[in-house]
Order: C-alpha cells, then sequence, then structure tokens
C-alpha cells in the first residue's frame, strides 16, 4: 500500500480517502476501520447503559482486541467473536481462557511483541494496570497496543496510569492520534493523560474510560481547556458516531 502511494503519488481525493474511521461504542469500546479491515477494541456494550442503542449483531469486525481481562472490556468479546468469526488478539492467558470457552480464532501476545497482519502491524506494549478474568482466573500482564498502517499510526493505551514507559512510544514513532484513559479513580485522569500525550508526542487524543460508572465521571469542559491549554486537541466521540482522522 505504501510502495503504491509513492509510485502513484495520488490525487487529494485519494489521499483524504485514506482516513481511518473511528467508531465508539462506549467505555473503552470503539472500532477503527483501516485498510479494508475493521478492529475492534474491549467490547464492553451490551451491560453498558450509556450504550443501550448500539445494536451489537451490527458489529462485524474482522479482528478483536483486548487489552485486559477485565469485565468491562471483554464482556461482548465471545457474542463478537461468534457473530463474526473476527480473529481475537489477545495476551497468551486470556487465549487459553478464552479457547476453553470453544473459541478458536485466537492470536495470542504479549508485552514487547509484534505480528503482521494484513490490515499493518499490532505491537504490544506496557500497561500499568491489573488484568484478571471475570471468574477470578489470571488475565497476564494487561497491555497497551500500537497499531502501524499505511494509513498512519496510532496508539491504544487500555486502561493504565501514566508511564515514563510511553516516552519510548514519543521517540520512535509518528503517532496520528492516541485512545488514552481519561476518567481517573481505575485508570489515569484528566491531568496524566495531558502529560502522557506530551510522552508520546501526540496532539490529538480521543478520550476513552470515562462517564460509564458513578467513579469515572468527569468534568468534560474541564478536560477540553486542560489539553487545549497545551495545544493540544481531546476528542470525546459521542456514542454510535464514527470520525475520520
Ligand atoms: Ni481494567
Ligand atoms: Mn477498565
Amino acid at each position: 500500500m505504501k510502495t503504491l502511494i509513492l509510485v502513484n503519488s495520488p490525487s487529494l481525493l485519494e489521499i483524504s480517502n485514506l482516513r481511518m474511521k473511528i467508531t465508539y461504542f462506549g467505555h473503552s469500546c470503539f472500532q477503527v476501520e483501516v485498510n479494508g479491515k475493521k478492529i475492534l477494541f474491549d467490547p464492553f456494550i451490551s451491560p453498558n447503559p450509556l450504550a443501550a442503542k448500539i445494536d451489537i449483531k451490527s458489529i462485524q469486525p474482522d479482528y478483536i482486541l483486548l487489552s485486559h481481562g477485565h469485565y468491562d472490556h471483554i464482556a461482548d468479546a465471545e457474542t463478537i467473536a461468534q457473530q463474526s468469526n473476527a480473529q481475537i488478539i489477545c495476551s497468551w492467558e486470556i487465549s487459553e481462557w478464552l479457547s476453553k470457552k470453544g473459541i478458536q480464532n485466537i492470536h495470542p501476545m504479549n508485552i514487547g511483541g509484534k505480528w503482521m497482519c494484513d490490515f499493518g502491524k499490532v505491537k504490544c506494549v506496557a500497561a500499568i494496570h491489573s488484568s484478571s478474568l471475570p471468574d477470578g482466573s489470571y488475565g497476564g500482564s494487561a497491555m497497551g497496543f500500537i497499531i502501524e498502517t499505511s494509513q498512519g499510526n496510532f496508539y491504544y493505551s487500555g486502561d493504565t496510569a501514566l508511564t515514563y514507559d510511553m516516552k519510548l512510544i514519543g521517540e520512535f514513532r509518528k503517532l496520528s492520534f492516541a485512545l488514552l484513559p481519561i476518567g481517573d479513580n481505575f485508570t489515569m485522569g484528566v491531568d496524566n493523560a495531558v502529560i502522557a500525550s506530551d510522552f508520546i508526542k501526540c496532539n490529538t487524543i480521543i478520550g476513552l474510560h470515562f462517564d460509564t460508572f458513578e467513579m469515572i465521571k468527569i468534568d468534560r469542559e474541564d478536560a477540553f481547556r486542560k489539553f487545549a491549554y497545551r495545544g493540544k486537541k481531546l476528542i470525546l466521540i459521542e456514542i454510535g458516531n464514527t470520525i475520520e482522522l
């Protein structure tokens, strides 16, 4: 894809078609459409009252990426995997747990590893968080993902605290945008997410993991102000809506 672009020098119209489509399904669940493939992250839709209008049957991804085993990240993984036959990419421990439930199309990974998919490259990076499965099984380490494609790169941190490791991402990758938790209490909040955006050298941030529960409710205006103050753009997508970046 990349070679093709360089050789054929596309028209402006073609370039504008190369934007990624991002659809928000609430909490930390969103889908990115890139290079003709749909990648769904951390599906938690049917138990989320804020996402009641989302028809889960309409979600037909090619891949499902799971950052960790907590219920608010995997609740609908099994259902959506069965209805779409999407490949699940997750930790070794979660893959073992899901395969016992009869799911076969799983690609296990762990922090530090990368894998080439047909849409681009997936790299697993450290997240500072816990990871147990709903029945108490050990879920391995919580992780984030860097997705590198010919249409651009993005970082999905998963549930995490602010960590100096994020500087490594900023040093070695050029990101088009990043998806970071901003709800505080269980993850970093807005102030630390602003610092994280500095560490990863990214000025376009999509906020996740906020407002779903009482403990992670945020003041939106305050959040917008804090990012704007540092010359950055915070995007909060309405549940069910799609944006292009
Ligand atoms: Ni979690
Ligand atoms: Mn969570």
